[in-house]
Parts: C-alpha cells; sequence; structure tokens
C-alpha cells in the first residue's frame, strides 16, 4: 500500500483528528521543510502530514521552500501526495465553496528554487511533464468529493501566480483566455517537484473567493478566512476517505 503525505495549505497548517505519534524534525541538502513532518494515523491509516506554510502560518507563498518539503517528504517515505489549495474561482463554475481537481496547469511564478536538477549539469533531467497530475490519485480524489456529495468539477486547469498580492482583474482576463479555472500561489514548483522525485501528486483545490475582476466586491482576507473555515471540513472527510479507500 502506498504511503501518503497530506501537504496542507492555508487553513490546513494542522491535521485535527490526526493522532501523532511522530513529530520528525527534518534537514535536507536544500534546507528545513517548512515545518517537522507529523507522522501519525488518520482515519485509522498512517500518513504524513507537513504544513506548507510552517505551523503556525508564516511562509508566503513565494518563500515557502518547496524543495526542502518534498525532499524531507520522500525522505520520510512518502510515495503519494494529496496537496491541499486554497484556489480563487475563474471559471464561473468555480464559485466560493466549490472543489476542483485540476487535471492541468500553467505555471506564472518566477525566481522560485524549481528543480532539484540545477547544479549537477552532466545530469540535467527533462522530466515529463505533459500531464502534471497523478491519474490515479486524482480519480481518488474525485470519487471522495463524490461520496461526501460535495460540489466540484473533476478538471479544471490551476493557474499558478507569484503572489503574494492578489493578481488585477487584467491579470485574472488573461489566464482565462489562457484557459485557467482556477488560480493560486502555491501549486507551482511543488507539482513539478513531486515528479522529479517520482512522486505520485495530485491536488485537492478549494475556491476561496472569486478572483479578481470576477466579482464587484473587495476581496478581503475575511472573507477568504471564512470561506477556508467553512470548507475545512468537507477537506478533511474528503482526505479521511481517500486513504481508506
Ligand atoms: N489568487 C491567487 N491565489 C489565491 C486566490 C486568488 O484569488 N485565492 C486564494 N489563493
Amino acid at each position: 500500500m502506498s504511503v501518503y503525505a497530506i501537504i496542507g495549505g492555508t487553513g490546513l497548517t494542522q491535521l485535527e483528528g490526526l493522532n501523532i505519534r511522530q513529530a520528525l524534525p527534518m534537514n535536507t541538502p536544500y534546507g528545513a521543510p517548512s515545518a517537522d513532518i507529523l507522522v501519525g494515523d488518520y482515519a485509522g491509516r498512517e500518513v504524513l502530514f507537513l504544513a506548507r506554510h510552517g505551523h503556525p502560518h508564516r511562509l508566503a507563498p513565494h518563500k515557502v521552500n518547496y524543495r526542502a518539503n518534498l525532499w524531507a517528504l520522500k525522505q520520510a517515505g512518502a510515495q503519494s501526495i494529496l496537496a491541499v489549495n486554497a484556489v480563487g474561482g475563474i471559471h464561473t463554475d468555480m464559485g466560493t465553496g466549490h472543489f476542483c481537481v485540476p487535471h492541468q496547469l500553467i505555471d506564472y511564478t518566477s525566481g522560485r528554487e524549481h528543480t532539484f536538477f540545477a547544479d549537477d549539469l552532466e545530469h540535467v533531467t527533462h522530466i515529463d511533464f505533459s500531464f502534471p497530475y497523478s491519474e490515479p490519485l486524482r480519480e481518488k480524489l474525485i470519487g471522495a468529493l463524490a461520496a461526501e456529495g460535495c460540489a466540484y468539477s473533476s478538471y479544471g486547469v490551476y493557474g499558478a501566480t507569484q503572489g503574494p498580492r492578489l493578481e488585477t482583474a487584467a491579470e485574472i482576463v488573461r489566464l482565462e483566455r489562457d484557459g485557467c479555472d482556477i488560480v493560486g500561489m502555491t501549486g507551482m514548483p511543488e507539482a513539478a517537484l513531486a515528479r522529479e522525485l517520482e512522486l505520485e501528486y495530485a491536488c485537492l483545490a478549494l475556491v476561496v473567493n472569486p478572483a479578481a475582476g470576477k466579482t464587484t466586491a473587495v476581496i478581503t482576507m475575511a472573507e477568504i478566512e471564512q470561506a477556508i473555515v467553512d470548507g475545512m471540513d468537507k477537506v478533511k472527510a474528503t482526505l479521511a476517505r481517500v486513504l481508506t479507500s
């Protein structure tokens, strides 16, 4: 059976219900991960958990050491990664509270350490990234969302932006023209680094606000935080179902 790891995003810096047996303070050739890797039982199954932004939340999306996080998870034995991400909704289907299990992504980030193949130029490896997410893992997430009665889309294109500011309305128009359905700041380089390490990886995205220009109202942190609180029980139930499926 595959060893699962959950990477918790904003609003999921700890996994309530995780019966923690060990907290591993890891170090890697790339530095320290965002937090200790927690090893424990969740829904009766052993799982690893890492808070992407640290616990408590302290790292902005562009400050996360994605390489250390993925490396440490692999070292700790992870084989399949369930990444939880809060996102803005671009497509009309992607209203606040909606879930999306993206099948594609477009990377608009810049200046992030985005590869393990940077230093040893004799062995540069060009990974196939045509399909950035693991299809079997996506199917498990989709099955779990359906079983939980959540509103979800089983396809979507994730636009990964640099942040930490939200986008301009014109940037969202451009992303939409490019084919993006949702927008977030942490989807990359995480997904590519997982592929470089040959880890199965899929994303459970929760829409927490309409993307810039998709609402006439100002997008507030209070609104985003409330949507995260409202959606978290479903996120946890979905993850539990995947682990036990
Ligand atoms: N844009 C980018 N990242 C996000 C958003 C958004 O609107 N909402 C949550 N994360």
